[in-house]
């Protein structure tokens, strides 16, 4: 096996592209794809300040590696869920990485701070943890984001989480979703620009990255998520993608090019019916905010 660009040997083949790679051919083709997926879905611009969420996992570690590598102004940023060991133990990480490069790292701890964790919290609110723990982390990212005037807010989904995510709002055609599910979303009142500039790679590219890049991170999957819908996506996704190389890509890329245009302007329609919440100011639909009422439940505050 021979790498696509220069022939020496390869150390890794992605069946997508139909190509090999060797160690340093493979990390610029990771950093190139992230580039691409700046570029042209308008991410990032020159000269911008980047808040990256980092969970000590290998997407946003080779996510925020990849936007220091190329010179941009990046802080991350690392929300203490309350999870056992799994929360100190990837906070370990991401802050192991912040200190051997020099960059900072904005530390949010939900216990500490807000006075709940996500087993509590999600109990108090009769919700999965999972969907307790993804609310609190987009309220506390935005805000975050906000607060420390930073331009754009970059999380490390990859294309398979992207890919598992259409097909479950594909199966429930949930029209609201579907129009949310873009790799950029705009900044707006209460809103700080979000992005996902991973979307061009697989799980698989973005672990490879880490491992040739010496980038340590936490390979246990968080305890929470055991039977969670996504995972069985993602399975689902993978035995079709074994069969048929490329068809996931097709279907997330097809996805937003043919039907995104068609269901976005509903979802930036929503955005104007919002108002601040009396709490903690996030813009809402509802009287309080979904952030302000989890904390409430779960004996915490906002
Ligand atoms: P997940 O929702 O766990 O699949 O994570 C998706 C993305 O959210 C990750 O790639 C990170 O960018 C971000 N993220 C997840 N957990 C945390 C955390 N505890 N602190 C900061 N960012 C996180
Ligand atoms: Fe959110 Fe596990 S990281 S429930
Ligand atoms: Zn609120």
């Amino acid at each position: 096996m021979k790498c696509r660009s220069c022939r020496a040997p390869a150390v890794i083949d992605v069946y997508r592209h139909n190509a090999a790679f060797c160690h340093p051919c493979f990390l610029r083709h990771c950093r190139e794809q992230v580039e691409r997926a700046i570029k042209s879905f308008d991410m990032i611009h020159p000269g911008e300040r980047v808040l990256v969420a980092v969970s000590g996992g290998k997407d946003s570690l080779a996510l925020w590696d990849i936007l220091l590598q190329a010179e941009m102004s990046a802080d991350g940023l690392y929300v203490g869920l309350g999870i056992g060991d799994y929360s100190s133990e990837s906070r370990r990480y991401a802050r192991a990485f912040a200190e051997l490069r020099g960059a900072k790292l904005v530390e949010i701890d939900l216990p500490t701070d807000f006075g709940y964790d996500i087993p509590t919290g999600s109990s108090a609110a009769k919700r999965a943890p999972c969907s307790a723990c993804g609310l609190s982390k987009r309220h506390l990212f935005n805000q975050a984001a906000l607060d420390g005037g930073y331009d754009v807010l970059a999380t490390g989904h990859n294309l398979d989480d992207e890919a598992a995510v259409l097909f479950g709002n594909v199966l429930r055609w949930d029209l609201p979703y579907l129009g949310r599910q873009f790799p950029v979303l705009p900044s707006g009142d209460g809103f700080a620009r979000k992005v996902k500039p991973l979307v061009r790679l697989s799980e698989r590219e973005t672990a490879a990255y880490c491992v040739l890049q010496g980038i340590d991170y936490i390979v246990e999957e968080c305890p929470m998520s055991a039977g969670n819908r996504h995972l069985r996506y993602k399975e689902a996704l993978n035995d079709i993608e074994a069969r048929s190389p490329g068809s996931k890509a097709a279907f997330y890329f097809g996805f937003l090019e043919r039907l995104a245009p068609l269901v976005t302007p509903a979802a930036e329609e929503e955005r104007e019916g919002l108002h601040p919440c009396p709490r903690c100011g996030s813009p809402t639909v509802s009287e309080v905010c979904a952030f302000c009422k989890l904390a409430a439940r779960a004996g915490g505050h906002s």
